[in-house]
């Protein structure tokens, strides 16, 4: 299918679907927020937005009484609870909270939270990877890691019966979602994550990593991100942090277009011990695995 075509079809059903799913209330500021230069973020404004959304706010209490987080006394204030759990694990919850609350109540039995831990999961290893590499903007890097599958998302409303064959295929032959979507669908959440991403006026980056990152994307010049989130991602999905499956195939991260990418920026990445990452990662997964089950899984 002609590309022309795939934005014809895409737009067709997205134009006709009611529910578009609309960036969340509290998502919106705390994503133009976490835009400011760090020295400019402050945790009480944090508190005010977060205590706009009453289900987002027991959500936090409720984490800074998680065990997880070794707490022994009870904290009942938000700020507290807040001020406890540090700027970034706050950041966490509420983005996780908030893109939790974009898919459909009824997924055809995909369980959505698959996904969402695996965005998550991206995201925490995005921001790893990029401090670990020396990355200019690794909050950049988490925000982009978070938001990269949300194409998911749109085709979980506007497809859902097709993305279930998709999801069915993918699972069955163990392969990678975005090509078991170009055999049922023609087009793929890059395309369909495209549309949202222009509906919700992201970023350029952003949109850049949403519609790129299972594409060739070395000209684009947002390409140092975007070769970020594509190993982040495939290092997700090569380990416990996939869509619920494990892909069967064997794969090189440094013959990852993304490796050539980030090699030419960041030289050092020459010396670069793979191995001691993969190994670090391992234990990392673990984090990223209790802290992802208890946001989602309660
Ligand atoms: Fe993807
Ligand atoms: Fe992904």
């Amino acid at each position: 299918m002609s590309a022309t075509t795939t934005t014809t079809k895409l737009l067709e059903r997205v134009k006709d679907l009611k529910q578009i799913p609309t960036i969340p209330a509290v998502l919106a500021p705390l994503l133009r927020y976490l835009e400011q230069p760090v020295e400019d973020l402050d945790i009480q404004k944090v508190t005010d937005v977060i205590a706009q959304d009453k289900a987002l706010a027991a959500q936090c209490l409720r984490m800074a009484n998680s065990p997880l987080f070794g707490r022994f006394q009870k904290i009942d204030s938000l700020r507290t609870a807040i001020l406890g759990l540090g700027f970034q694990r706050v950041s966490d919850i509420a983005m996780s909270c908030g893109v939790l609350n974009l898919t459909p109540k009824d997924t055809g039995g995909i369980d959505p939270v698959v996904f969402w831990e695996h965005s998550l999961g991206c995201a925490l290893v995005c921001r790893h990877f990029a401090r670990t590499i020396s990355y200019p903007d690794p909050r950049k890097a988490y925000l982009a890691g978070l938001l990269h599958d949300l194409g998911i998302v749109v085709n979980l409303w506007s497809f859902p019966e097709e993305f279930r064959r998709v999801f069915e295929r993918a699972r069955s032959q163990r392969i990678p979602l975005h090509e078991a979507e170009q055999a049922v669908l023609g087009f793929t959440h890059c395309d369909s994550g495209s549309l949202l991403a222009e509906n919700w006026d992201l970023s350029a980056d952003l949109h850049a990593v949403v519609s790129l990152h299972h594409c060739s994307y070395e000209s684009s010049e947002h390409a140092p991100l975007i070769a970020v989130v594509e190993l982040a991602d495939l290092l997700c999905r090569m380990s416990g942090l996939n869509y619920g499956y494990l892909e069967n195939r064997q794969v090189n991260v440094l013959e990852q277009p993304g490796f050539a990418v980030l090699l030419q920026k960041f030289p050092a990445l020459r010396d670069f011990d793979w191995a001691r990452l993969t190994f670090e990662l391992d234990s990392y997964m673990d984090e990223v695995h209790g802290l992802v089950h208890a946001i989602y899984r309660k």
